[in-house]
């Protein structure tokens, strides 16, 4: 979808940003680019949109050279997001959304309807918010109202450049998760630059790490941690590296062998009925055993798909010890192989 063959950046005043990047960013998938202050990401991300020209190699945006498609056209195809929002301070929140929308001649009842839906899927109820200015809205508020933006009008492609940075803690939180369940939904491929390792491994399927402009590694987040590819990669993540295993594994990892045999379900209550207790595989330890530690007296049960009788049953303790086993293959895999 995205693809870039030894492209390299070099600004007017000799800095070279970005040193013969190649990667290929798949129709889909939520890619991250990841690294310290300075490192590139930006001037990579700013690439695919073209408000940078490289100064060599080529960008290939669907099977043909980004160069060689109209800027304004190509913008269009492609959301874009920044730290700081960019809302158009006198538009109201409906107008905002439609900015992309008017240029392209929709009429006003698609676009009401467009943003009103928009709205709705950022978790901003459209009839307190269409009307509000950009500055009667929290930081957060207008994060959301910049992502409803950047989607307006369904682009394949969306670009976002620390789009948390500015939020406290908190709301960021808050914010990941949902945009987290929400980019499941959207099926688009995203491009997300950010400094935040915990907010790559949330929200990425693989991250490209550069550091001085050059790529270090592209893989998984558990590619990165497991098997890192030089040193670089290995103490980039050292001082997190506990919570990012947990955020990189999940059920399914540590529950191999019961693959195909039962479904997961917190325990007790058992009851059929409460779908909500239904834990499901794709679910990472971390917030498994987060949510553990707030129903201590409960453990995880597997169930026998078709009898529905417990086949096993999983303490915070025992999560552990799988994930000690399962770090363990991986070793001796990553050694063998
Ligand atoms: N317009 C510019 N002119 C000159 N140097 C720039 C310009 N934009 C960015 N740089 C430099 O390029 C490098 C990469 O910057 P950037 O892509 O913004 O990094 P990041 O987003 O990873 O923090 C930095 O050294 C930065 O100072
Ligand atoms: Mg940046």
């Amino acid at each position: 979808m995205i693809q870039f063959q030894t492209v390299t950046k070099i600004f007017k005043d000799g800095t070279t940003a970005v040193d013969e990047l190649s990667f290929h960013i798949r129709e889909g998938e939520t890619f991250g680019l990841i690294g310290t202050s300075g490192c590139g990401k930006t001037t990579t991300l700013k690439m695919i949109n073209r408000l940078v020209e490289p100064t060599s190699g080529t960008i290939q945006i669907n099977g043909s050279e980004s160069t060689s498609q109209d800027p304004e056209e190509l913008r269009r195809q492609i959301g874009y997001v920044i730290q700081d929002v960019g809302l158009f301070p006198h538009y109201s929140v409906q107008q905002n959304i439609a900015t992309v929308p008017k240029l392209l001649h929709w009429d006003e009842r698609r676009i009401a309807s467009r943003s009103e839906e928009l709205l709705q899927m950022v978790g901003l109820d459209p009839e307190t918010y269409s009307e509000r200015k950009p500055q009667s809205l929290s930081g957060g508020q207008q994060q959301r109202v910049g992502l409803a933006r950047a989607l307006a009008a369904n682009p394949p492609i969306i670009l976002m450049d620390e789009p948390f940075g500015a939020l406290d803690p908190i709301t960021k939180r808050q914010i990941r998760a949902e945009v987290s369940s929400l980019f499941k939904h959207i099926n688009k491929t995203i491009v997300l630059v950010t400094h935040d390792v915990f907010e790559s491994f949330e929200l990425c399927d693989r991250l490209c790490l550069l550091d001085d402009g050059k790529m270090q590694q592209i893989g998984t987040p558990q590619e990165l941690l497991f098997e890192p590819a030089n040193n670089f990669v290995d103490s980039f993540f050292a001082s997190n590296r506990f919570q990012l295993e947990l955020l990189s594994v999940t059920l399914s990892d540590i529950l191999e062998q019961k693959n195909g045999e039962g479904e997961l379900y917190w325990s007790p209550p058992l009851k059929e009925e409460q779908e909500d207790d239904e834990v499901k595989p794709n679910r990472t330890l971390y917030h498994i055993l987060e949510e553990m530690e707030q129903r201590p007296q409960e453990n995880l049960a597997i169930i026998h798909r078709v009898e529905k009788r417990v086949i096993d049953s999983l303490g915070f303790s025992d999560l552990l010890d799988r994930f000690q086993q399962y770090k363990r293959k991986r070793k001796r895999r990553e050694q063998d192989g």
